[in-house]
């Protein structure tokens, strides 16, 4: 039988010391400990929980949420929340639903109530949530997860939002997987050997090593710079096409930088060429319905770079930025929502194209510089979508329609 070792205090609130709400979360905690084979347990220094949108959780998500808040279960670290199925306060304006909008709102409700920030965005790292290198963390949110560990040196398994909540409750996570030094080696070593230029080449390129490496860890080299965009671009794609949790790059993340990472006899894969992934990510749609930027929750330089080139113009579809709240307020700040409105865009927070009910608002084509979205959209959203450069996207947005050329 598999031992998790507990100290004093942890074995206090398994045994429901300090409550049933917090019982229940150790004893989730503890039960992936088992399956995971953890010597013990650790303490996080903050919790991201994914698990938000009504759209995925449904009735019976609401009601746990609910229950479990009742018992007055509070948070014991910094935790935040990641994008909810729709804009908190825009979405009469939207089109949402009244009765999608109450069940959601209840959801964030419940999670306030937890003492959980209902941040709702998935970019946590780019607000409020930002942790040290070599720092023990349990987040939900792949982008998020694969963003803490490669470009900020934490460590975090991927955990699910129930899981993730129960560790921001307990202030605890199951040692093992990504939080031991031995699992965060690299297993294949990535040799690009082609030019990455762009959010969408980055997620281009990460749709590649995703499919390719699984859920294994690659060390990624022949990239001679990227910005931190293009990196969670790479890394949001990384994780959506297949299931890695951390990555490595010669030269720019920080542990590649301080130590050998490279496990021996790692494979190596060549990668040549983008254009197979570009392929694999594009459906025949010409018409366009709505274009998203903002996948993972865009920065503000995103910002910045559309509304530098829709600035004057007008556009023919939607055109939906979404980000988080703080960005959101600086975008305000600095005039560039007035520009992305004169020109008929929306900058829309809290949630995105995957996980609002967009197939409700009537759209049936998305194009995007995304690669995730462009995985997952068609499955999630069931749209036709069209995964191009911003330039290619904005163009469509200006003119309604996507050219191949
Ligand atoms: Fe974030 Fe939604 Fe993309 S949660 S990573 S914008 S699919």
């Amino acid at each position: 039988m598999v031992y998790v070792m507990l100290t004093r205090e942890e074995e206090a609130m398994l045994n429901g010391e300090m409550g049933e709400g917090v019982r229940r979360a150790m004893e989730i905690i503890v039960a992936l400990g088992k399956i995971y084979n953890a010597s013990g347990l650790v303490k996080i220094e903050s919790a991201h929980i994914s698990g938000v949108s009504y759209k995925n959780l449904g009735d019976e998500g609401l009601e746990f949420l609910e229950e479990f808040a009742s018992m007055g279960v509070k948070t014991m670290v910094e935790a935040t929340l990641n994008p909810a199925g729709m804009d908190m306060e825009l979405w009469e304006e939207l089109g949402f639903s009244r009765e999608f909008a109450e069940k959601q709102i209840r959801i964030v409700k419940a999670y306030e109530k937890m003492g959980v920030k209902t941040t709702c965005t998935c970019t946590p790292y780019l607000v409020e949530n930002k942790p040290k290198f070599g720092q023990h963390i349990a987040w939900g949110e792949s982008s998020a997860i694969i963003y803490a560990n490669s470009i900020l040196g934490a460590r975090t398994n991927r955990e699910s939002g129930i899981s993730a909540l129960a560790s921001a409750i307990t202030g605890r996570t199951a040692k093992y997987g990504l939080h031991l030094d031995e699992n965060r080696l690299a297993d294949y070593v990535i040799k690009v050997k082609c030019n990455v230029k762009g959010i969408s080449d980055f997620g281009a390129l990460g749709y590649l090593i995703g499919k390719r490496v699984g859920n294994k860890v690659p060390y990624i080299t022949g990239i001679e710079t990227a910005d931190l965009d293009e990196l969670k671009s790479l890394g949001a794609s990384m994780a959506a096409s297949g299931a890695v949790g951390l990555f490595h790059m010669e030269n720019i993340t920080p542990e590649a930088k301080i130590k050998k990472i490279v496990k021996d006899g790692a494979e190596e894969i060549e990668i040549e060429d983008l254009r197979e992934a570009y392929e694999a990510l594009n459906y025949d749609a010409r018409e366009i319905d709505v274009v998203s930027i903002g996948c993972p929750h865009a920065s503000i330089d995103e910002i910045g770079k559309v509304a530098n080139m829709i600035k004057g113009r007008k556009i023919n579809s939607q055109l939906w930025i979404t980000t988080s709240r703080k960005v959101y307020d600086e975008a305000k700040r600095r005039g560039l929502l007035d520009i992305i409105n004169e020109a008929g865009g929306k900058v829309i927070r809290d949630t995105c194209m995957v996980v609002a009910p967009i197939e409700e608002l009537g759209f049936k084509t998305l194009a995007t510089n995304s690669a995730k979205m462009a995985t997952l959209a068609p499955l999630h959203s069931k749209v036709k979508v069209r995964f191009g450069s911003l330039e290619d996207c904005i163009k469509a947005a200006i003119s309604g329609v996507w050219n191949d050329n």
